[in-house]
């Protein structure tokens, strides 16, 4: 490493050490009940280099609700499924709009913007669902999860999948809407079934970063040599978690982090620094658009501090 640039474990321990005091926090959802107890002064990250090196701090292995992060992985699933056939069936541009926005869905015939606002990530639960029974699609996804992040324990909490199932008003909508289209080819409630339960998956930042490491390293995880996709589609997924993996943010996350990412509700972010590095990062609070607040800045930083942008400088 050049003397230039700053050693990965102090610059994460002092990511951390600024994060823990910062009053600016954003604002935990409530929307799903259970996300609400979460402590809104948890603070985690992680990341691990091209050589296995892991620099953690803060909250690190704490488990949260990887909520939308989910939809990374399962749209890793289903594209290995159905191929390049899933996109007749969901877009890949950015939406612009809210995470369970519906305006675009009339408009657009019932094919979603994108596999990770809500519609299109139903859509795609719906492609690994055909087939299967919810149980053993679930068991799938979760297995897909366990195996990437080399963890056994990883499960569901059911009392986040409970809760989503109660309040999700606004996605049994979507699906209904997709389903009148024809793009729901299964009962809309086992697709739903599936959806919140896998969005309900519980993983810490440690388990996330390394879940994610094959996304970094061309569709291989370079420590256990498995190739779990093509680079092909390694660089394909990345480009849609650059331009659409933070819904109406993504722009100002290209912008500021300059990494493919992807959040979730529960205040996690995924982000991947092509042949650099995995990151995980979590802190509760949310910005208008769903997304963690100090998740963002702390990405924004670490980019900068080690100039890992794909952008630069
Ligand atoms: O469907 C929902 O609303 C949640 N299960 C997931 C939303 C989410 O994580 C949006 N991301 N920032």
């Amino acid at each position: 490493m050049s003397d230039a640039v700053p050693d990965l474990d102090t610059v994460v321990r002092e990511i951390a050490e600024e994060m823990a005091d910062r009053p600016d926090r954003g604002e935990v959802a409530t929307y799903i009940p259970e996300l609400a107890r979460v402590d809104p002064k948890a603070f985690g990250i992680v990341v691990i280099d091209a050589d296995g090196h892991v620099a953690a701090a803060g909250d690190s292995d704490t488990s949260f609700s990887i909520q939308s992060i989910s939809k990374v992985f399962t749209l890793t699933l289903a594209l290995g499924m159905a191929g390049d056939r899933l996109w007749r069936r969901v877009g890949r541009e950015p939406s612009g709009s809210p995470f369970n926005s519906i305006v675009q869905l009339e408009r657009e015939r019932g094919i979603p913007r994108n596999p990770f606002i809500n519609a299109g990530a139903i859509a795609v639960t719906d492609t690994i669902l055909s087939g299967h029974q919810p149980r053993e699609a679930l068991g799938e996804i979760l297995r897909f999860m366990q195996f990437l992040a080399q963890d056994p324990t990883i499960t569901i909490d059911e009392a986040v999948a409970a809760s989503e199932l109660r309040t999700g008003f606004r996605n049994i909508a979507l699906a209904n809407y997709m389903k009148s289209f024809g793009n729901i080819d299964n009962p809309v409630d086992f697709t739903l079934g599936v959806y919140f339960h896998h969005c309900a998956i519980g993983m810490s930042c440690r388990q996330l970063a390394t879940a994610s490491r094959f996304l970094a390293h061309s569709g291989r995880n370079p420590l256990t040599g498995h190739s779990v996709v093509s680079p092909e589609r390694a660089k394909r997924i990345n480009a849609v978690m650059l331009t659409c993996g933070h819904y109406d943010g993504s722009g100002e996350f290209a912008y500021r982090v300059g990494l493919p990412g992807k959040s979730g509700v529960g205040g996690g972010i995924i982000a991947v620094a092509p042949e650099k590095a995995s990151i995980a990062v979590w802190s509760p609070g949310l910005d208008a658009s769903g997304n963690s607040h100090l998740g963002r800045i702390a990405l924004e930083m670490l980019t900068r501090r080690l100039g890992w942008s794909i952008f630069g400088a």
